[in-house]
């Protein structure tokens, strides 16, 4: 998994802040699946309003055009976002998240899970997104602005909040890689060119070479 900081500005942060307060708000239990129903308890916004659209679509942007989404998780597609309100006394236990997400043409697997936090950490008590790994498990809960990108593959609950309001953007990403494991290498490669290219001039055989393979890994692993 993976935490990207600053992925929105203090400008963003503030008006979406202040957009929050005039959305309408819905139980979120109408949106889970089968199983995460039993143990979701939190409220999430009506997107479909005015403010709720832009909302979506200026957060959305800030998360589809960050170059370290793109470099960890190769979107191919990702599902329609969320923003959810957990209250005091609210929770969401221990679930896995829909396999497959949408219909038709919005469609989508789901390989990776994405939580943007809205919420200064100090505006509210307990809220941690708890992620149960192989080894152990993760409790996240980052600044306003923060997000972390963790596969959709894993078990996970957000804590049970005993003071204040935990507001969170969330969303699932369909790699264009499939396979985690190729997914990292594709990232190391991208992340090595970046630390080459204060190296080596632009178009050295070096640089080339490299781009030439990520290219060519990719042209193996991608789907379309
Ligand atoms: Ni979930």
């Amino acid at each position: 998994m993976i935490v990207i900081e600053d992925v929105l500005s203090q400008d963003v942060l503030s008006e979406v802040s202040a957009a929050l307060r005039e959305l309408r708000w819905e139980d979120g239990r109408n949106t889970a699946g089968a199983t995460a129903r039993r143990v979701k308890r939190n409220q999430q916004a009506d997107l479909s309003s005015r403010t709720g659209s832009k909302v979506r679509d200026v957060l959305l942007e800030a998360v589809t055009r960050h170059p370290v989404v793109e470099a960890y998780a190769r979107p191919l597609r990702f599902a329609p976002p969320l923003i959810s309100c957990t209250g005091e006394g609210d929770t969401y236990g221990l679930h896995i998240d829909n396999p497959v997400m949408g219909k038709g043409e919005a469609r989508l697997r789901t390989d990776l899970s994405l939580t943007l936090f809205l919420s200064p950490p100090e505006s509210y008590e307990g809220g941690e997104l708890e992620i149960e790994t192989v080894f152990r498990t993760e409790s996240i809960k980052l600044p306003a602005g923060s997000m972390v990108i963790y596969p959709s593959t894993e078990l996970h609950r957000v804590a049970p909040v005993t003071s204040g309001e935990r507001f969170v953007f969330v969303s699932w990403i369909q790699s264009a890689i499939r396979d985690a494991a190729q997914r990292a290498i594709l990232f190391d490669i991208t992340n090595l060119k970046a630390g080459l290219a204060r190296s080596f001039p632009p178009g050295s055989p070096e640089l080339l070479s490299l781009a030439k393979t990520e290219s060519n890994l990719l042209r193996m692993w991608a789907d379309t």
